[in-house]
Parts: structure tokens; C-alpha cells; sequence
């Protein structure tokens, strides 16, 4: 495709969801320019030395946007979120208005394909958390301009089970669901696989929405991967009256997946077909995730939203 020597614009690329992206377009062969906030941070200058381009500024900086989307063929389109707290202090107007300025200015540079990452609790109802319900109105908004858009819907991350505070350093792990409810998982590393594809195919991939996961897996199923993982006894339970009753960003989640608008709907066969690697949890612990497990049984503290 002539598309392929242009590079392809990667937002977040010094985060989770636009690192994982940043590398698999690498390792494709694609050219990468990277959006960041500083290039002199270590991470930037990893990315640089992997093979990235790197361009400066801000989602507040339109002027640096439409620059950096000069001869791009693709742009990957991420935004922090309310969700994350305190961590990039971004409101849910923000993270509205950079997920449409990013695709508006697409359509004005001529960009031929934008893949949004949005969240698989969005869906045709609102959920009532501000996180969620922004990314509702940006696809709504994406839906409505003359851009090829694949919409991606990654389930909660394999990586925010071994985040401390969950109980693993006292031997349990307590977590949304029922013992018996099933939610699905995604490892970061194949978000960057999946999307990889997608720019590889935009005749197959645009125009569609779909979910992303790799497993999933129940509090009883995560009992035994905990277990067998630590080589000793990790009780599950679901987070107690008293620990939703303190923290009510966990109990709205904890309500959202009853009503089953957090559990995740992907087709895992299907994507296993796009992406053959894609990781289960327990070879996802295995591997990438063991350091973050193991940090996590000596680690005490309350949970608090971050990236590793
Ligand atoms: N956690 C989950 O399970 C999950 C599941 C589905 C969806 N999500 C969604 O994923 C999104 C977060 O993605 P992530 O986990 O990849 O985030 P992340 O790891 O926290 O990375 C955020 C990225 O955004 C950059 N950034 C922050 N503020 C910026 C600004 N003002 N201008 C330009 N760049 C800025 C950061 O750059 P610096 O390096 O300079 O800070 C970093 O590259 C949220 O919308 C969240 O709701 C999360």
C-alpha cells in the first residue's frame, strides 16, 4: 500500500496503550512518530532509539497536532482519563474535546485511517461515570466524519490485577466480581498487536467497533492462577461491603459489571485469529506480568491508579 512508508501518528506513545502501540508498528516495519510531552523524559528517548520519531506538545495544542499529522497515513488516538484520578489531573470535558479535536484535525490533514481507543464498558446506554460516557461521545462524534475510523474496545487491563492494594501481600486478591461472575482481561502488549493489524488492513478493519480481550477468567478462576502462580494459597473475594462503602469510584465499578456492562463481550476466537500470540492470564503472568506479581505479593498500600 503507498500509505505504508508514511508513518503512523501514535498519541500516548510514552503510556501503556500508545507504548504497546508504538513497538508492535515497529516491529511491523511501519514508521512511527510518536506524540510526546517531553522528549528529553526516558521514556521518549526509548522510543527514539527503537526507531520513533518524536514530535513535541500537548492535547491543549492544536497548532502541535495538525503539525505533527503533516504526512502521516494513521493516527492511533488514546487520552488519559478521569478515571485515573489525580495522575494527569484530566476532566471528562478534556478527554472529550482532545478525542475530537484529534479526529477533526485528522480529516482536515488528509489522514487516511484513525484508530480510537475507547473502553469496553461503552455501549448503546450511557453508564452515569464521566470516563466512560466520554468515550460514548467521542465515538458518537467520530461516527459522524468523513474518516475511516476503527473503534477499539479494550476490556480492563491484565496489568491493573497486579497493581498493590488488592490484598496479594496478605495472601488474597479481592476484586470486582462474584466468585462465580466472569469479567475479561486484556494484557497492554496486545493492544499494540491488534492495532498493528488494523493499520495493516483498513479495507477489513474500517468502520468497525469491536471489543478487545485476551481471557475470561472468574474471582474463583483467578483464585487458582494466583494460587498456582505464588506457589501458595491466594483466597478471592469480591471487594467487602466496608471497602465499596470507602471507596465509591470502586463501588460504581463493582455496579457497573452487575450490570453487565463491564464483564466485556469480545470474541476471543476472533481475535486470536487476528492476533495468534494473543496472551491468556496465565501466560500473560508467566511472562511480562511475573515482575508486577511478584512486586505485588510484598507490596502493601491502598490501590491507587497508575502505570507501571
Ligand atoms: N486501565 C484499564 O484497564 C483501561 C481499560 C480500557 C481503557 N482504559 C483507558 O485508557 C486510557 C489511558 O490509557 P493508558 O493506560 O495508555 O494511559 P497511560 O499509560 O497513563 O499513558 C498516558 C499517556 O498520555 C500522555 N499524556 C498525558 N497527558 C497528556 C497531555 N496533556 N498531552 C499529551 N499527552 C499526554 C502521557 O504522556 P507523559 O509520559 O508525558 O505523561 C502518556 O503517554 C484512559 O482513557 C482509560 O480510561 C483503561
Amino acid at each position: 500500500m503507498p500509505g505504508d512508508t508514511q508513518p503512523i501518528l501514535v498519541f500516548g506513545a510514552t503510556g501503556q496503550q500508545g507504548g504497546s502501540v508504538a513497538s508492535a508498528l515497529l516491529q511491523a516495519g511501519r514508521r512511527v512518530r510518536a506524540f510526546v510531552r517531553d522528549p528529553h523524559a526516558s521514556r521518549s528517548i526509548a522510543l527514539r532509539d527503537a526507531g520513533a520519531e518524536l514530535v513535541q506538545g500537548q492535547l491543549a495544542d492544536t497548532g502541535a497536532m495538525r503539525a505533527a499529522m503533516r504526512g502521516v497515513a494513521g493516527v492511533f488516538s488514546v487520552q488519559p482519563s478521569s478515571g485515573q484520578g489525580a495522575l494527569y489531573g484530566m476532566r471528562d470535558e478534556d478527554e472529550v474535546r482532545h478525542g475530537i479535536d484529534i479526529a477533526e484535525i485528522a480529516v482536515e490533514s488528509g489522514v487516511r485511517h484513525l484508530v480510537y481507543s475507547s473502553s469496553n464498558a461503552v455501549g448503546e446506554e450511557p453508564t452515569g461515570m464521566g470516563h466512560f460516557d466520554s468515550k460514548a461521545r467521542i465515538e458518537a462524534h467520530l461516527r459522524r466524519l468523513p474518516l475511516t475510523t476503527t473503534i477499539i474496545r479494550p476490556a480492563t487491563f491484565m496489568e491493573m490485577l497486579v497493581m498493590p492494594g488488592f490484598g496479594l501481600d496478605q495472601g488474597r486478591f479481592d476484586f470486582f466480581m462474584k466468585p462465580d461472575q466472569p469479567m475479561q482481561f486484556l494484557a497492554v502488549e496486545d493492544i499494540g498487536r491488534i492495532v498493528a493489524a488494523v493499520f495493516a488492513d483498513p479495507r477489513r478493519f474500517g468502520g468497525a467497533t469491536f471489543d478487545l480481550a485476551g481471557d475470561m477468567v472468574t474471582g474463583r478462576q483467578l483464585q487458582s492462577l494466583f494460587t498456582e502462580a505464588a506457589g501458595r494459597p491466594i483466597r478471592y473475594a469480591r471487594f467487602s461491603d466496608d471497602a465499596l462503602a470507602a471507596n465509591p469510584f470502586l463501588a460504581r465499578l463493582t455496579e457497573l459489571l452487575d450490570r453487565g456492562r463491564l464483564a466485556g463481550d469480545a470474541d476471543l476466537q476472533a481475535l486470536r485469529a487476528i492476533n495468534p500470540g494473543l496472551l491468556s492470564f496465565r501466560t500473560w503472568l508467566a511472562g511480562s506480568g511475573q515482575a508486577a506479581f511478584a512486586a505485588a505479593l510484598g507490596t502493601s498500600g491502598g490501590w491507587r491508579y497508575g502505570r507501571g
